[in-house]
Formats: C-alpha cells, structure tokens, sequence
C-alpha cells in the first residue's frame, strides 16, 4: 500500500498503537481450521462472534466516529460479547491513489459534509488529518487493543452503499471489478496486516451477484484470489463468498476449491429474512423455519458435514421489533446458529451512517448501538444474540460426551433446573448454570446427573423431573421447525408441547402446528442443542 505522507502524526502515531497492542492479545493467533472448526495455533477452537462494521461507504471511514470516540466504541463492542469485527472496505481505497492520498478531513470536505469535521474533531481529534488508510489500521489497532480479533471484508470496488446486481461492483468484470484490480487491492491489504495478530481472516468479496455471475469464472477468480492474500500474508484465514448475494454456494457440493495451502479456506454465507421476499409473514413460522433452514442447509449448511467451515457472515433483524418478516425469521436463524454452532458475524454495530444513499446521518434499525452510538439499541436482542456468542463443542471445547442442551429462541434463554425440591425447570442465561440433558432412544429427556425424566403434568402445569416409567415422559419433536417438543398424556390423550409458565416451564396444548400464517408459536419453541463443554 502507499499511504500518503501527508500527515506526519499519523505514521508515529500508528506504529505506537501497533506496539502497544498486538503483543497480548488473548486468541492465540494465527487461525487455522481443522475440519469444519476454526482453531488457534494450539489446536483449540476459536468460535467467531463477529460484528459487521462498514468502512467500505463514500466516506471510507469506520462509521461513527463523529458520535463518539473510538476507544468507547470498541469497548462497548467487547462489553456486548463480541470477539470480532467484520471490518469492511472498498478496493479503490487501496488501487486509486487519488483516494488513498486523502485524509479524512479531504475524504468529509469531498463529499460536502463538513458538519461532521468538528464532531470527528471533538471525538476523535487525532482522526481528522490522518490519512484513510492510517485511519482505517488505527481502528484495526484499537479493536487488538479490546482483545477484538478483526476479518478484513472487501465489501465493494467503488466506495459507497452495497449491493445490488446493477451496481457494477457485482462480479468480475464488472463496471468496477477488474480482477487484475481486486487482485492488487487484496494484495496490498494483506501487505498491511502482515504481523497484526489481531487481523485472523480476509474475506475476498462481499455478496457476489449479478448477470454475469457464473460458476467458472468464480472457480477462476476466487482461487487466483486466495492465493494472491495467501501468498502475502500467509497468516490470514481466507473467505470465500457465495453467489446471489452469498446466498449460494450450492455448487461446492459437485467442485472443490483447489488452492496451494490447507487449513486456511473459509467459506461465508448470507441469511436475512429479506433473503427470501416476505415468505416469513406470508407462511406459517414453524413450515417457513423449516424450509428455509432446509434450504440454507442445501445452499451452504451442508459444507459443515464435509468438514468444510462456514461463517455466517451477515444475518441481522430490525431492532424496532416492528418488522413482523425479521421477527418470526430471528427464532428460527438462531436456532440454526446454536444448533450448527457455526462462526457469525452479525449485520451489524453502526447506529447511524455518515452518509448512506444520499441521507446523511442515515439510522441503522439493524444496528446494535443507538443513533447516538451511546448505549445498546435493543436488550431483549442483544440477550438473544449472545446465547450464540460461545462455543459448545469443537476441539478443546468438548470436554465430555456429548449431551444436550434446551435452548429457548425467543428469550434467549436456555432451560436450566428450577426448584430443588419440587423437581421443576426454569430459564437461566445460555452460558450460566444449564440443564444438560440426554434425548434418549426411547425418546425421554433424561437429566445426566440423576437419571431422572422430564415429565408433563397437564396442560398449563409445570413440568417435572420424575420416575422415566411415568406417564407424559416421551418426547417428539414435531412441526416442520423441528422445536415443538411434544409429548402425549394418557388417559385423555391430550398432545401437550413445551411453553414457557409464569415459574418456568410448562406444557400447554401445542400451538400454530397447521398452516395458520397468523399464529406465533415461538413460546413453544425449544431447540435440542449438542454440547460437549464441561458440565458447570
Ligand atoms: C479514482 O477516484 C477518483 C475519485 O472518485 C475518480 O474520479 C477516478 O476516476 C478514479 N480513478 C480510477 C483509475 O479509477
Ligand atoms: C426490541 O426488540 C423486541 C423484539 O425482539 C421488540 O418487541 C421491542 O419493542 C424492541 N425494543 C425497542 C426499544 O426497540
């Protein structure tokens, strides 16, 4: 890269926050991957709870740092949970001098938003004469300062909003997608990083797309790519998008990626509710949850099974929680998400844009911070999103044989043990005091400590560890989402589904089991999940 010397403070400035900070950093990097896994240099997983935080607009700045300072803004994505940045960027920052000599001051002046120079000024004084990319590794910088490991994304060639299939930043060839170019960008990218041990991955290419995506020229690109940031930086993990918005990466079930390295490829994946139209608001939950999860398990799920790992690289939900399509949509990725235990990088931190689309100081309703990214938008979310933040199995993570594990979506929350004495169960936080179970061949939920069976009592009636002979001890997971868990009453043979109670949990005439699209069933959603850490 060719940073431009106009500012003199930066480079010292840099090279301090450099020293200062990449030597203690908690994952032991470099990355690799072992099967399906993403392990550190010991062997042990490292499971990637990444935030997305775009740089990649017309200002070529991390968002945000006009509303408040950069060290507030990372620690409060370490308080949040997250051991990852999704960092984004556009080539041309890279391959077009014109932009790679600007500060960010020039970058501002440009685009006729000088407002925002004094508010950069007042929060980040340092920011404002240094040069874009100085810029760009003083947040890298910072984030290995917070423990905060970073993959750097090429989002997009020509800076700005991203994506659609007429941008022309969609696919080689593009207007603005020159391989030869991309290539020299991610070279000079991976040339930067070289030695920031809290920079673990480089993703090649945000959301492929548009008419003249193909399956050849993806092979093509994509291999020539990987090996241009390997032969940089050997360091780096090196992801790989899918087509159609990264939606698809289908075609690796017939034609394998052929690269000169091992243990380093990653493949990424894309899932928004919008990624299928409005299919969650126009169908039943539990039928939708199904098909899609089969769907993504066809399109990209299945790379786990071959041993292949997968980063869900964006998924994300409108935080007012009045976007009925997202909402039905979170219960059933997160399930997914806790289920495959697969690497996620949510969409994403930013409460507001610089400039999005010609609004300035655009909102972000996906985003985890408020508008003044002063405090977290949306609680009830975050309390979700972190039930997916650790481990539960993988190499050092698995302690034990495996058990499971009840997690409940729309809280959260997971199933724990409520009284002592009367036997019931209850919600406690996914990484605190949980119950683990074993789902049997005769189908009873078996506590792994006293061999004793979860058991219905009647509808609106706490369930109970009892006597596995005892009635109401058998459990199916029926409906197509596969996280109603039903059981049977003798007697009157009434078919009861896990809910949750006022004291915890409690079974309750099973509901929206039809084709209802009006009916939420996600109280009676509960996802068997498989661990294998140490039982707390
Ligand atoms: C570099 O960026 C400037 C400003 O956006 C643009 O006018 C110019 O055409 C770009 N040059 C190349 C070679 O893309
Ligand atoms: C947070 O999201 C939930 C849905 O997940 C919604 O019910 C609630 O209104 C949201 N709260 C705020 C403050 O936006």
């Amino acid at each position: 890269m060719r940073p431009s010397s106009s500012s003199i403070v930066g480079p010292l400035l840099i090279s301090v926050i450099l020293h200062a900070t990449f030597h203690n950093l908690a994952a032991a990097s470099p990355l690799f991957t072992d099967g399906r896994w993403i392990v550190d240099a010991s062997g042990t997983r490292v499971k990637l709870a990444c935030v997305n935080w775009p740089s990649h607009l017309e200002l070529m700045l991390a968002e945000g740092l006009s509303k408040q300072p950069l060290a507030s803004i990372t620690w409060k994505i370490y308080t949040m949970g997250f051991n990852c940045v999704r960092l984004t960027y556009p080539t041309f920052l890279l391959t077009n001098e014109s932009l790679a000599s600007l500060t960010v001051r020039q970058s501002f002046e440009i685009a006729g938003l000088d407002a925002a120079i004094p508010l950069i000024a007042l929060h980040n004084p340092t920011f404002v004469d240094l040069n874009l990319l100085h810029a760009y590794k003083a947040v890298v910088a910072k984030l290995g300062a917070n423990n905060i490991m970073v993959i750097l994304d090429n989002h997009i060639s020509k800076p700005g909003w991203c994506c659609s299939n007429s941008d022309g930043n969609g696919f080689f060839g593009d207007t603005y997608f020159d391989p030869n170019v991309w290539y020299q960008g991610l070279i000079q990218m991976a040339t930067m990083f070289k030695g920031a041990p809290n920079v673990v991955g480089m993703s090649l290419r945000n959301e492929l797309r548009g008419p003249r995506q193909n399956v050849d020229d993806w092979f093509t690109y994509m291999q020539k790519g990987a090996e241009a940031v390997h032969g940089a930086n050997q360091d780096v993990l090196v992801v790989l998008s899918g087509l159609s918005f990264d939606n698809d990466l289908g075609f690796l079930a017939s034609r394998h990626v052929d690269v000169s390295f091992q243990r380093k490829l990653v493949f990424e994946v894309h899932w928004y509710a919008f990624s299928n139209g409005d299919a969650w608001v126009e169908g039943n939950p539990n039928k939708v949850c199904g098909s899609i999860s089969g769907s993504v398990n066809t399109r990209a799920g299945f790379l786990l099974d071959r041993q292949l790992p997968l980063f869900v690289s964006e998924y994300g939900v409108d935080q007012r929680g009045g976007n009925l399509n997202d909402n039905r949509y979170l219960g059933c990725i997160l399930a997914f998400l806790a289920d495959k235990d697969v690497d996620w990088a949510l969409w994403t931190l930013q409460g507001s844009y610089y400039l999005r689309e010609g609004v300035v100081d655009k909102d972000e309703a996906y985003g985890m911070l408020t508008y003044d990214w002063a405090g977290v938008r949306n609680q009830t979310v975050l309390q979700k999103v972190r039930a997916v933040q650790q481990p539960f199995r993988g190499p050092g993570v698995s302690k034990t044989a495996p058990y499971i594990i009840i997690f409940h979506p729309s809280t959260g929350l997971c199933v724990t043990l409520g009284s002592l004495t009367l036997h019931t169960l209850d919600f406690g936080p996914c990484d605190g005091n949980m119950q683990a179970f074993h789902y049997t061949q005769q189908r009873t939920l078996t506590s792994i400590d006293s061999s004793l069976c979860v058991s219905a009592t009647g509808a609106g009636d706490p369930v109970k560890f009892d006597s596995c002979s005892d009635s109401g001890s058998s459990w199916n997971l029926v409906s197509d989402s596969g996280m109603h868990v039903s059981t049977t009453l003798p007697g009157d043979g009434t078919t009861l589904c896990l809910d949750v109670g006022p004291n915890g949990v409690v079974t309750n005439p099973c509901k929206c089991l039809g084709d209802d699209a009006n009916c939420d069933p996600e109280s009676q959603w509960f996802k068997l999940v498989t661990s294998a850490k140490t039982i707390p």
